[in-house]
């Protein structure tokens, strides 16, 4: 028998019955409720309603909310991410309808939490473009678009060329869309860039980079903005510029 599991669900039961007793709730509710989550399953949405319940939030803190290493914060995945984009400096190509906002150049360093640089440490970088959302929901971004890898410098620095992107509603046309509209939850995120970052001996590092003045920062849908991950951007002749300094934690 698994003890660990057994103590989760139990308690996990135990407060479920708590509630339902609570609200007095009835077989058509109870009906209801499997319904919805046979079509979070059957929609592959299960991570997306995690995001939106702010579970996901709640778990990243469990998890990594004690770290007291110096690393850069964590922050949640989401469900966007693809494994194994392509290395390059540049992670989008040019689409209809995009704008003509200047290109945004993200620079840093990657450092161990431990002290020194980490010249073999991987970046890896997604998000939504400047128009449209991320690749996979717009059907005019080439597929991978705004996605990408780089490796850091032998000084452990690292750079990418990319977009500043706007803030994006979560996908509203399956089972959760139809959750949050149920419960008065609005679907927005605020602009951000997600980042994955491995170096051997270091604990990969999951996070976002958000932009002040965002209208969404006191309000993400998913509760996952840390002050702590907020990053200027600045305009300098004819493209702009964020710095991202990451510190991992020794593994
Ligand atoms: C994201 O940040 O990519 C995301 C989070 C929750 C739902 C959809 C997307
Ligand atoms: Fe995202």
């Amino acid at each position: 028998m698994n003890q660990r599991l057994e103590a989760v669900v139990t308690d996990a039961l135990a407060a479920l019955h708590g509630v339902l007793e609570k609200h007095r709730v009835n077989e058509d509710e109870w009906h209801a409720a499997l319904a919805f989550l046979t079509e979070v399953g059957r929609a592959d949405e299960f991570i997306l309603l995690s995001d939106v319940t702010r579970t996901s939030v709640l778990i990243d803190a469990l998890t990594h909310g004690g770290d007291d290493s110096g690393a850069t914060a964590s922050d949640v995945e989401g469900p966007m991410y693809t494994v194994e984009p392509p290395f390059r400096k540049k992670i989008y190509e040019e689409y209809e309808g995009m704008g003509d906002d200047d290109p945004l150049f993200v620079r840093g360093t990657v450092t161990s939490a431990g002290g020194g640089p980490l010249p073999d440490a991987v970046v890896d970088v997604w998000q939504t473009g400047p128009a449209g959302g991320y690749d996979v929901w717009d059907e005019r971004q080439p597929e991978g678009n705004f996605r990408g890898r780089v490796r850091a410098e032998q000084d452990g620095s690292y750079e990418f060329q990319t977009m500043l992107p706007k803030p994006y509603t979560v996908p509203t046309t399956g089972p959760v869309g139809r959750y949050l509209e149920a419960v008065g939850q609005h679907p927005w995120r605020p602009a951000h860039i997600h980042f994955k970052v491995t170096a051997p001996g270091h604990e990969t590092l999951v996070t976002q980079v958000f932009f002040p003045d965002d209208p969404y920062l006191d309000n993400d849908t998913i509760g996952a903005v840390k002050q702590a991950l907020v990053r200027p951007v600045e305009r300098r002749n004819g493209h702009l510029e964020c710095a991202f300094d990451i510190a991992l934690r020794p593994s």
